[in-house]
């Protein structure tokens, strides 16, 4: 070879991006940060390289059984991928879902979202760009969000939500509270437990359901046509039950119906369809990407909700969307405090790269985990702005972390049952969804 073509070729290899001239990182520890900042447990994995500083975290947090998570990945994820190249993330994605044969499962599911996030977020690095970025992009500047609004009575549910919209937000999820019961996502009032089990809660689907179209019905009329509305069922009603109450709600033009039915009952779907024009949201109890399908395919949901560690992570994550995007079904990832700020950009990362983005659900950091989370997604006039800074762009305190370990913030039942939830039954005593 000719001198000059050598020092050519030298000098084109100068100028390429760094990127190109780096070595494969291999995958050198993984551990878990285990951390209650917020009073939820929050489980998230790092991932550190061979590599001088490159390291990523990622969201596993499934709060319910939390300390399962940490137990899945330090015993038989870590010594699955320690050694591998961390750049191969569909690879690695695959290895880790088959590997233990029975698969799919919440909690397997998530301690792999743990390794996967982190992986995206070390290519990032490493690019020396934002996860979007890798994925194509931005396709919107920031993400409509929506909030929660909630209270013991009407007024004060409506209240909160005029607050929330004073300060731009432009679409609430309204719940209520029901006189004698333990109501989803609202305050509840003294209520008799079934005489049996009093450290149960009881829930009259009957009551609930009178109860919130009391709620829309003054909501549509004090907030106004335009405020968008949402509202969450979390599967506590019969079947027989939500497709008259879906007909019902029509009148109120919401937003999305989330979770009218569980995810053993999806055939019903179909039903509720025939009898209204109601928005469907579903799925974040589901664990697998096919358990979608049906429901998009034919058309039954308008959005699917997907808690995104729940279902193995981004890598997953983005074909579901893609299935969706296909199907005219839209996104509304799962974003309340149960989903560590890892997760949190990875929605918002999703949001703006996703074309067929539909609406984020939206949890306000306390102070606490802004002093373990540095990063956190930015909220204004009811948009979400994922932060500009390398893969997630997220650091983590892990002193900071560390002074909130699990149990911190938890009393009574639910300190002695780990953090877990606890069982709702009807006014009969027959246990219920949750
Ligand atoms: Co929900």
């Amino acid at each position: 070879m000719d001198s000059r073509l050598r020092r050519r070729e030298f000098f084109a290899l100068a100028a390429a991006p760094l990127l190109r001239g780096m070595p494969t990182p291999i995958i050198k520890t993984v551990s878990v940060i285990a951390t209650e900042p917020a009073g939820v447990r929050l489980v998230v994995v790092k991932v550190q390289t061979d590599q001088d500083g490159l390291y990523g975290y990622g969201c596993a947090t499934f709060t319910q059984r939390a300390d399962l998570v940490v137990e899945a990945v330090n015993r038989y994820l870590a010594p699955l991928v320690v050694g591998r190249p961390a750049d191969a993330i569909e690879d690695l994605w695959q290895a880790m879902y088959n590997s233990s044969y029975w698969r799919n499962g919440p909690v397997l599911n998530n301690a792999i979202s743990g390794i996967d996030q982190a992986l995206w977020d070390i290519k990032g690095r490493q690019a020396n760009m934002p996860v979007y970025q890798l994925l194509g992009g931005k396709c919107r500047r920031a993400a409509l969000i929506y909030a929660h609004a909630s209270g013991r009575e009407i007024p004060e549910a409506l209240e909160q939500a005029r607050k929330l919209m004073s300060n731009g937000i432009k679409a609430v999820r309204l719940q209520v509270g029901v006189p004698g019961m333990a109501a989803y996502g609202a305050p509840g009032g003294p209520h008799n437990p079934p005489q049996a089990s009093p450290q149960d809660a009881v829930f009259d689907p009957e009551a609930y359901v009178r109860r919130t179209l009391e709620l829309f019905e003054a909501g549509r009329k004090e907030l106004g046509p335009q405020v968008e509305l949402l509202h969450d069922v979390h599967e506590r009603v019969p079947p027989r039950l939500a497709v008259q109450f879906a007909k019902d709600m029509e009148q109120f033009r919401l937003f999305y119906l989330e979770d009218a039915l569980s995810p053993e009952n999806i055939d019903y779907f179909r039903q509720i369809r025939a009898n209204c024009t109601t928005p469907l949201a579903m799925g974040e109890l589901f664990n697998n990407p096919r358990e979608w399908t049906p429901l998009i395919k034919d058309s039954l949901i308008d959005y699917i909700r997907v808690h995104v560690s729940q279902a193995g992570g981004l890598t997953p994550a983005r074909q579901i969307a893609a299935l969706a995007e296909a199907f005219q079904v839209r996104t509304a990832w799962h974003g309340p405090g149960d989903v560590s700020p890892i997760g949190h950009c990875a929605n918002v990362t999703l949001d703006i790269v996703c074309p067929n983005f539909g609406i984020q659900e939206w949890t306000m950091p306390n102070d606490r985990l802004l002093e373990v989370f540095s990063g956190y997604p930015v909220m204004k006039d009811g948009y979400a702005y994922v932060n500009e800074k390398p893969g997630w762009g997220i650091e983590i305190d892990e002193k900071a972390a560390a002074k909130y370990p699990f149990g911190s913030f938890e009393e009574g039942e639910h300190k002695k049952r780990n953090g877990g939830w606890g069982v709702v039954r009807k006014p009969d005593g027959t246990v219920i969804n949750q």
